[in-house]
């Protein structure tokens, strides 16, 4: 399973990618008018950030042909390299028949909010990238897990290349689940990624090792010993 980052920050991405294996960006957009900045200006600094790594930018449109057209105002904005740019699109009947076109124009296609697997599979036969089913949310409504792990079969199946990209968590167990699912693909906010590599066992490893040290050699670092 591949990490993404799930924000529009672009100090949180500058953050992150310096500590974390990070594949892209993605954002929404609530997340966005969380952050109270100026639209075009973010994204270009995010682009910037991420060089080649993916960016996933959602439209707000209802209608296919609006979806299109805001799809390709977003890829003439935001890609520079072939895979770098991702429009999100909702997983509704106006999203699929926008997927088919944007894919045909060669655009890369996230079909998002995705509640069901029977969705996911309709969107990746519209030719879909990524399907996003939201973990969190469905855990609330139901099962979550079952909902990423029925649509990894289903792609497996059928031998469909589309990739299941989880989003929505809210804490750490949800994300050994939905790895354990087979889902290719996990998006988290910045302060998801310190819960994840942060445990007290490892803190009180690392002190032992320090304690043993300094109980053999003092203030003597191992350079400068070598
Ligand atoms: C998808 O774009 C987001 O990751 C998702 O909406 C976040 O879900 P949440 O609002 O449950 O955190």
């Amino acid at each position: 399973m591949k990490f993404l980052l799930d924000t529009f920050s672009p100090e949180a991405v500058r953050n992150t990618l310096e500590y974390f294996p990070i594949e892209g960006v993605t954002t929404n957009p609530a997340i966005i008018c969380r952050e109270h900045a100026p639209l075009k200006p973010v994204l270009l600094e995010l682009r910037e950030l991420l060089a080649g790594k993916m960016l996933h930018v959602q439209t707000l449109q209802t209608t296919a042909d609006d979806m299109i057209k805001e799809a390709i105002a977003l890829k003439n904005l935001l890609s520079r390299t072939e895979g770098d740019f991702f429009v999100k699109l909702p997983a509704v009947k106006e999203g699929l028949k926008a997927c088919r076109e944007l894919k045909q124009l060669g655009v890369g296609v996230t079909m998002t909010a995705v509640f069901s697997p029977a969705q996911a599979l309709i969107c990746a036969r519209a030719g879909a990238d990524f399907v996003a089913p939201y973990v969190n949310k469905l855990d609330d409504a139901g099962d979550g897990e079952n909902c990423v792990s029925e649509t990894v079969k289903l792609f497996g199946i059928f031998g469909l290349k589309t990739k299941v990209l989880s989003a929505s968590f809210r804490n750490v167990s949800q994300v050994r689940r939905i790895a354990l699912s087979g889902s290719h693909y996990i998006t988290l906010p910045a302060a998801f990624y310190e819960k994840l590599i942060s445990h007290p066992m490892t803190e009180m490893a690392i002190e032992g090792f320090k304690n043993d040290w300094n109980t053999e050699y003092g203030n003597k670092l191992p350079l400068d010993m070598l």
